[in-house]
């Protein structure tokens, strides 16, 4: 694209609150943007805005967007590097949104997978729910967007937000760089402790047992993969065998908090039995987890922090989404509000 200026390659991701962050969001993705924040330039919106497609409690909602928030800078993602702000902060999301709007065939809406299976769960559709992937594409292209870090479910959003930048641009000319959606890596694909053969999901996290969550107590941790699944074998070795699903994951978690090398982690559990493993894997998970949960037990009694490192997110999220959204404005063919 033409209009990339030599500049620090832009990150834009957005979460959705539904359900409790686990370790497989942890090591599969969060550690990911922390370790990119630097190199980058990131932009992670807390998608409130989104989260309204489907009924809310409005006192429930305002706790989770602080929920997500703490969690977020608890894991490391840190404000000075990255921006980390809330959605409905940045008015430009909803002004650019309806623009696009007026450049999307419903067509092109009706059609997404997500649309389809959300909308069937509904008795009544809300129009916002159809216009879902709009505003999301006004998330993205707001913030000249390079990359797109997400799950594969979202893929789809993302080339259709695509689709979006290239048919405005051949309207009105030259406006949006068309974004690039970025799949994890395989490898960290965390399986469910009571389920090795699928993996852990957030939807699942509240089942005892399924998921170790990046807020559990310590003893609760232990008591999660205590009653890992397993097999009724004893060899505790890292490989792909169906039948070591389990205790292949517990390995895996285990390197992914301690950093030891695959020999090392062999040779330590030589000669021992699950019993042994499943402690130690707890204890690792306890451990790496500890700086997150002492982080997100104080930052979320301080309302007036939070709220402070979320304007000071918002600021930052404005002072690009708005001279752009200006740029579109004045593209459709809008008068300048301005005075002179
Ligand atoms: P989700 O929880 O499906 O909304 O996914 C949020 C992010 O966490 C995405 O980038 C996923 O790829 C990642 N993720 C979710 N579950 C796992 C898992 N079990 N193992 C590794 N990464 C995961
Ligand atoms: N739809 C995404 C999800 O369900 C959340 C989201 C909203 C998003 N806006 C975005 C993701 C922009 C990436 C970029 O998780």
């Amino acid at each position: 694209m033409g209009i990339k200026a030599d500049r620090r390659l832009r990150v834009f991701s957005g979460i959705q609150f539904s359900g409790t962050l686990h370790i497989g969001n942890y090591l599969g993705a969060i550690r990911q943007w922390v370790a990119v924040q630097v190199e980058c330039e990131n932009y992670f919106c807390i998608v409130d805005m989104h989260a309204i497609t489907i009924p809310q409690d409005p006192v429930l909602l305002r706790r989770k967007t602080r929920e997500l928030a703490a969690l977020y800078l608890a894991c490391g993602l840190d404000p000075l590097q990255s921006t980390i702000f809330v959605q409905s902060h940045v008015r430009a999301h909803a002004e650019c949104c309806w623009i696009l709007n007026c450049v999307t065939p419903v067509g092109w809406l009706e059609r997404m997978t997500q649309y389809k299976a959300k909308s069937q769960a509904q008795e009544s559709v809300l129009a916002g729910l159809l216009d879902y992937p709009v505003l999301q594409a006004a998330d993205i292209l707001l913030y000249d967007s390079d990359q797109v870090p997400v799950g594969e479910d979202q893929k789809q959003h993302v080339e259709l937000a695509r689709d979006i930048a290239q048919r405005f641009n051949r309207i009105y000319g030259e406006t949006f760089v068309v974004p690039e959606p970025v799949l994890p890596k395989s490898g960290a694909r965390i399986r469910a402790l009571n389920d090795p053969e699928h993996k852990m999901a957030k939807s699942q996290a509240h089942i005892a047992g399924h998921a170790v969550c990046l807020v559990d107590e310590p003893d609760a941790i232990r008591r999660t993969v205590r009653r890992a699944v397993t097999d009724t074998g004893r060899e505790i070795a890292f490989g792909d065998a169906p039948e070591k699903a389990g205790v292949n994951n517990l390995l895996e978690i285990y390197e992914l908090f301690t950093g030891q090398e695959r020999a090392a982690i062999e040779a330590h559990f030589a000669g021992q039995g699950y019993a042994a493993l499943k402690r130690d894997v707890a204890e690792a998970i306890i451990e790496g987890l500890r700086p997150i949960r002492e982080r997100y037990a104080r930052l979320i009694e301080d309302h007036a922090e939070l709220d402070r490192l979320l304007a000071l997110g918002a600021a930052r999220a404005r002072a690009v989404a708005e001279p752009k959204v200006e740029e579109v404005k004045h593209k459709v063919g809008f008068l300048s509000g301005d005075e002179g």
